[in-house]
């Protein structure tokens, strides 16, 4: 039997989302911008009235969902199980405003962040779906 040689072209190594937004570093600064345009914009003052005055948890949880969601570690699924982030917002009334306010945010904070722009496309349609999906008050999706 003849030994197959090694191949001599290469892969092109996929570079995952978490990578191109600067690993958790990045990311970090991703949602402390995020949080930043939460406490300035007057679009965003109801759903910022939804969260404590002391931000620090919340951030870090945010943090490590993000990390977890761009490809990168899955500590967030490692310390607060299956993300159910329908669930974990129920308590809180959402609609097309407070997705919309939301959105604002993080579409300021990833421009804050000179995230490339196809991929501040990409992850802006992606938030969409998700905080759409959200949504918990008439008219439903
Ligand atoms: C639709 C508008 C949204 C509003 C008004 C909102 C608001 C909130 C609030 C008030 C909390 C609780 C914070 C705390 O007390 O610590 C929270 C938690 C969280 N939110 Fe949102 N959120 C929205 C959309 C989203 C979206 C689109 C994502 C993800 C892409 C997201 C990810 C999270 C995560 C990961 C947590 C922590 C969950 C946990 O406890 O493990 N949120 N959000």
């Amino acid at each position: 039997m003849t030994a197959t040689p090694p191949s001599t072209t290469t892969a092109p190594a996929r570079v995952s989302h978490f990578e191109r937004m600067g690993g958790e570093a990045g990311v970090v600064a991703l949602v402390q911008a995020f949080y930043g345009h939460m406490d300035a914009r007057a679009d965003a003052r109801g759903i910022r009235a939804m969260h404590g005055l002391d931000l620090s948890s919340t951030k870090s949880v945010l943090v490590l969902y993000l990390c977890e969601w761009l490809g990168g570690p899955q500590t967030y699924t490692v310390q607060r199980g299956h993300p159910r982030l329908r669930m974990r917002h129920g308590g809180f009334a959402l609609g097309e405003a407070e997705r919309d306010a939301w959105l604002a945010c993080m579409d300021a904070a990833l421009a804050d962040r000179s995230v490339e722009a196809t991929l501040h496309a990409e992850l802006m349609a992606a938030f969409f779906k998700t905080a759409d999906w959200m949504r918990n008050t008439a008219p439903h999706p």
